[in-house]
């Protein structure tokens, strides 16, 4: 089976061009299931129930998270109520909602689903992803042995190493939270198909999704600035892998689209 990732969506403009791209990419490349990281789709900021729904409704099957996921503070309230969106795994239990599932795609097949956060310059109070992973691997592996995982991360080692380390237990290993897309697709030697960030369905002529103006202020005077989003001329960054019934990946894609 083949399933289409996106990376990051950024505010009003990356919900638009799902909508608009989804549907025919699906169709294009013979995808059953489709999983989007979220954190930004409210304004750039989180998520609320009503991002969710729309992204639902343009054909997303699961959403992933991360270090933005309380942004919006009503969502905590919401989440519980949304079993198709995915907190990052290795936060505290206390949190609502949960990071791992296994939900079946239109044609039957169980896919496991994991959201995890990385550590190194992201979220140093996250539980070791490591171990949460070896936990919630070994579970999901009793039901399904496709398997995704979101890594969302900023550092390209702690991504690679998370490859690495669940090379030959999970289908895929997709990076997240950069917002730029890495070269590096490749199936490991165990079956696992990598790419160390998968970029974001958010404006070209931006700073990550950003205005580039306030960002630059920041970055020359020191400053704060009130970071906007642009939500105009949005690039579209995903991946595809394509999974055998074994669970290992046959291959690996990315995808990419401008809005006109
Ligand atoms: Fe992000
Ligand atoms: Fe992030």
């Amino acid at each position: 089976m083949k399933i289409l990732f996106l990376g990051d969506i950024v505010g009003n403009g990356g919900r638009a061009a799902v909508k608009a791209f989804l549907p025919g990419l699906m169709d294009e490349y013979g995808c059953e299931f489709c999983i989007v990281n979220g954190e930004n789709s409210a304004g750039g900021s989180g998520l609320t129930g009503r991002c969710v729904q729309e992204l639902m409704e343009a054909g997303v099957h699961v959403i992933t998270t991360g270090d933005h996921v309380w942004d919006q503070r009503e969502f905590a309230g919401e989440l519980p109520r949304l079993p198709q969106v995915l907190r990052p795994a290795n936060a505290p239990a206390v949190q609502p909602g949960r990071g791992h599932d296994v939900f079946e795609a239109p044609g039957g097949v169980k896919i496991g689903v994991v959201c995890l956060l990385g550590r190194t310059f992201v979220n140093a109070t996250a539980d070791c992803p490591f171990a949460a992973a070896d936990r919630i691997v070994a579970e999901i592996r009793r039901q399904t042995p496709v398997i995704v995982v979101d890594m969302h991360a900023e550092a390209t080692s702690e991504k690679t190493a998370m490859g690495r380390y669940l090379d030959g237990r999970v289908s895929a290993v997709l990076g997240t939270h950069t917002h730029v897309p890495t070269a590096d697709q490749q199936i490991f030697p165990g079956g696992t198909a990598f790419q160390c960030d998968v970029g974001m369905v958010g404006s070209r002529e931006s700073i990550l999704g950003r205005d580039i103006e306030p960002v630059l202020q920041r970055f020359t005077t020191g400053m704060p600035a009130r970071f906007t989003v642009n939500n105009r001329q949005i690039r579209l960054h995903g991946t595809v892998v394509t999974v055998g019934d074994d669970g290992r990946a046959r291959g690996i894609q990315r995808v990419l689209r401008d809005m006109p």
